[in-house]
């Protein structure tokens, strides 16, 4: 089936009780046994699982082409949900420019468990080979990265990872590309990891997250009992919402990486700009392995502006369609000063801009960008 099909049909069942073609939302905390005591219909208590929940992770798995899938309260209780299934002492190796929440999760979360990190350049594959260890267990990796928008070959990643052993599982943050453009699990990476906060729901209105899996391992079962006891679970609303969202995916995230494509194309051949990073630029780094490894670019982008980061802040000041905000994925543009927002820490160059290139005409938004890049 076509992940267009897919993205319709799949986790949507006809309400037996009333042929409701919506799935009504089932805000029950608790189900009915029967007079013997059993579930007969699956459900017992909403924690542990729900209608909504169950059917959005069906279409999970069947969008990414896996076997299960979890939902969480949001995109970090995934990675919180990973990392705790580790044991002290465990080595993980993820990429030097990862999503900086995780990098807070592994270092101020877990910062007592005795978890060892190595933090590589995961578009070197020497670099990222050198890194593996008799202790690794958990490989991640980020594709394409937020927010340099590096691109990360996951089939080389895979097979070296699966080479050093059996004992190390694989997760690829999808969040940027979506199952749309990119099939990690097809790629031989073990689990996707999404935050569906993004495109997944798509109209900024749901915070949510998702794990899914191509075979079953003891991360993906470890984090099945940090999210049914642990609890950090959507609500059933939100999981609706996503599951609508879902609907209209294949075409949105077309649509935003066709403006992301015009988008870049003007930045680039605007004086005022030091650095375009966009993998559908053929002079991207990882343009060849995007091409290899995805259907399409994507609606995410960042640019550095000549001046530093009083330019880069005026830029931002200056537009008026782009509204100045953190995330992506939504229907509107965002644009974010990034240093800012991840603090003294930040590796993110200060003169940097990231953009979520949203659904509004092309022409609009390079108009809005170009007005606020001349002043
Ligand atoms: C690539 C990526 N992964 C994970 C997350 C975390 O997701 P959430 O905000 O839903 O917890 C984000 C949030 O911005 C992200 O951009």
């Amino acid at each position: 089936m076509k992940i267009e099909t897919c993205a319709v049909h799949a986790g949507r069942h006809i309400d037996p009780a009333t042929g409701a073609v919506t799935p009504p939302i089932h805000l029950s905390t608790t189900f009915e046994r029967s007079a013997d005591g059993e579930y007969p219909r699956g459900f017992s208590y909403s924690r542990e699982d729900n209608p909504n929940r169950k059917d959005l992770e069906e279409c999970l798995a069947a969008l990414e082409g896996g076997s299960q899938a979890l939902c969480f309260a949001s995109g970090l209780a995934v990675v919180n949900a990973i990392v705790q299934g580790l044991e002290p002492g465990d080595h993980i190796v993820a990429p030097d420019d990862v999503y900086w929440g995780m990098r807070r999760v592994i270092g101020e979360v877990f910062g007592k468990w005795g978890l060892e990190t190595s933090y590589v350049d995961m578009t070197n594959i020497d670099d990222f080979h050198a890194a593996l260890k008799a202790n690794t267990r958990l490989v991640w990796v980020e594709t394409p990265s937020n927010p340099l928008m590096k691109i990360t070959d996951l089939t080389a990643i895979a097979a070296l990872a699966r080479g050093a052993g059996p004992q190390i599982v694989t997760v690829c943050d999808g969040t940027f590309a979506t199952p749309v453009l990119q099939r990690p699990l097809e790629c031989g990476i073990d689990m996707v990891a999404h935050s569906t906060t993004k495109y997944l729901s798509g109209h900024s209105d749901v915070v949510g997250g998702a794990l899914i899996t191509r075979h079953d391992n003891y991360l993906f079962e470890r984090a099945r009992k940090a999210q049914r006891y642990g609890g950090g679970v959507p609500s059933p609303f939100d999981c609706w919402l996503t599951r609508r969202g879902i609907d209209t995916l294949a075409l949105r995230v077309r649509a935003h990486s066709e403006n992301a494509m015009r988008v870049a194309q003007f930045l680039c051949a605007h004086e005022a700009v030091e650095a375009v990073h966009y993998p559908g630029l053929p002079s991207h780094p990882g343009y060849a392995i995007a091409t290899r490894q995805m259907s399409g670019y994507g609606g995410m982008l960042s640019f550095q502006v000549r001046g530093g980061r009083e330019a880069a802040m005026a830029v931002a000041a200056g537009c008026e369609l782009f509204l100045r905000a953190t995330s992506l994925g939504g229907a509107h543009s965002l644009i974010e000063h990034r240093a800012s927002i991840e603090g003294p820490n930040t590796r993110t160059p200060q003169n940097l801009l990231r953009c979520s290139i949203g659904l509004e005409h092309v022409e609009d938004l390079i108009g809005d960008l170009e007005g606020a890049l001349k002043s």
